[in-house]
């Protein structure tokens, strides 16, 4: 017997009919799977808000928003009506935020591989600051500056050595990583030397990322520390911290919140004497429990013995994480949203691969049945974003609701729409 869904993974906003019927900001689930079809996304708008202003809160010298966790127009103008900058780690990130309305000054490039076009792209259209990750990239823009393109502000992002304790494939502020400059070798100092030499470069600042889902306190402690050291002795005026807060997907999990985070940072900076301004750049802990995914049960295999398997319309084209990085999840029957989950399953997509589990060690109702709808919360972040057409699948709409309203922000893809790019 496994206990009912906790309600800390829910959107803050969902409430359980008495029927039993979950929904959310006031819209049960069956009637958005009805509206809008599924799989979907559902995303609670005034809960994506609360997390943003905390955010503000919590670093008032500047937050930007890393759009790679979830990205489409109404997200875009959502975090900049609420203050935030927007972090975005490539061109096709910055067009759809540059689309949505949002000021080019107030966006960050980030990217360990940046092309010419998109530096290009960042210097034309006056894109705010950029965060450099290599001297082949500071060459890149020496040379686009001389060929006439205008002067931009940087940071330059520092590796402080300073293990996240999280997946290897989201860790990134190892020693051994393929981002930014080593403080322990000496390359830090010297791209900030290199940098702040330049006339193409206004060096503003240093910035670390050491991953994503990252519950470790101490981890953040000790790239603060890096960080600030480093700062002081170059008398920069921005220190980002990135982002890379972990947000709990399981019963059992917790995690701090961003206050606590910020609180922590800002310790860390006080205790130094940092004087510069101190920036940070969340994704997950903005959207991830913002979130569920409604999906339609459609097959159910009894494997006496070894297991349940409960497939649905979905996969890992709407959530690879679990694929990729071996997540876990929850997930519940939105009909009796309250009720202890019985029954161990597996909850499986509808791809031709084994890999394709949504939920691993999943538990629901006994009385599941074909046709039922199940939800998976926490899906916020890195899942739409992360999401492929494998297998010519069609991408999920997305809704964003908000006291009783739902709101159609990305569209289901359509038959037609595979073939958008095919030159046949
Ligand atoms: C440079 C940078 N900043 C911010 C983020 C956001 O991280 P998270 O979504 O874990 O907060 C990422 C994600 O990997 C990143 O690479």
């Amino acid at each position: 017997m496994v206990a009912k869904i906790s309600s800390s993974l829910l959107p803050d906003n969902t409430t359980i009919h008495e029927d039993g019927m979950v929904a959310f900001a006031g819209i049960r689930a069956d009637d958005l799977a009805k509206e809008y079809g599924t799989p979907l996304f559902v995303y609670d708008e005034a809960h994506i808000r609360q997390r943003c202003r905390e955010a503000v809160q919590a670093f008032p010298d500047g937050v930007s928003y890393a759009t790679k966790a979830f990205l489409c127009k109404a997200m875009a103008r959502l975090a900049y009506e609420e203050g935030m900058g927007l972090d975005v780690a490539t061109i096709g990130e910055a067009f759809v935020a540059i689309e949505a309305g949002v000021p080019a000054a107030k966006l960050t490039m980030h990217g360990n591989n940046k092309s010419y076009e998109e530096l290009q792209y960042a210097m034309e259209n006056g894109i705010g600051k950029i965060v450099i990750d290599s001297f082949d990239e500071i060459a890149k823009i020496e040379q686009l500056f001389s060929n006439g393109g205008s002067p931009i502000q940087a940071l330059i992002r520092i590796t402080p050595g300073v293990e996240a304790h999280t997946h290897e494939y989201i860790s990134t502020g190892e020693e051994d990583s393929k981002f930014g400059f080593t403080v322990s070798t000496g390359l830090a100092e010297k791209a900030i030397d290199k940098a702040s030499n330049l006339k193409a470069i206004e060096l503003i600042g240093i910035h670390a990322h050491i991953g994503s889902q990252v519950f470790t306190q101490e981890s953040f402690r000790k790239s603060t520390e890096t960080l600030a050291d480093l700062s002081n002795s170059f008398s920069l005026p921005e220190l980002s911290v990135g982002g890379g807060l972990g947000v709990p997907y399981l019963n059992n999990e917790t995690s701090i919140s961003i206050s606590e985070w910020g609180a922590i940072v800002g310790k860390v900076c006080e205790d130094r004497g940092v004087t510069a301004r101190v920036t940070a750049e969340p994704g997950r802990s903005i959207v991830g429990s913002a979130a569920v995914t409604l999906y339609t049960v459609g097959t159910i295999k009894k494997l006496d013995g070894i297991r349940t398997y409960v497939a649905v319309d979905g996969g890992m084209h709407d959530n690879p994480r679990p694929a990729l990085y071996g997540s876990g999840y929850e997930t519940f029957l939105a009909r009796s949203a309250a009720s202890a989950r019985q029954m161990p399953v597996t909850l499986v997509g509808k791809h031709c691969e084994s890999g394709d589990v949504l939920v691993r060690d999943g538990a629901v109702p006994e009385d599941i049945t074909v046709g039922d709808l199940l939800a998976t919360p926490v899906t916020g972040a890195y899942g739409q974003s992360m999401g492929s057409n494998y297998n010519k699948v069609l991408r999920p709409a997305v809704v964003f609701v908000n006291s009783g309203q739902a709101e159609l922000v990305v569209r289901r893809e359509e038959l037609t729409d595979l073939l958008n790019t095919d030159m046949g």
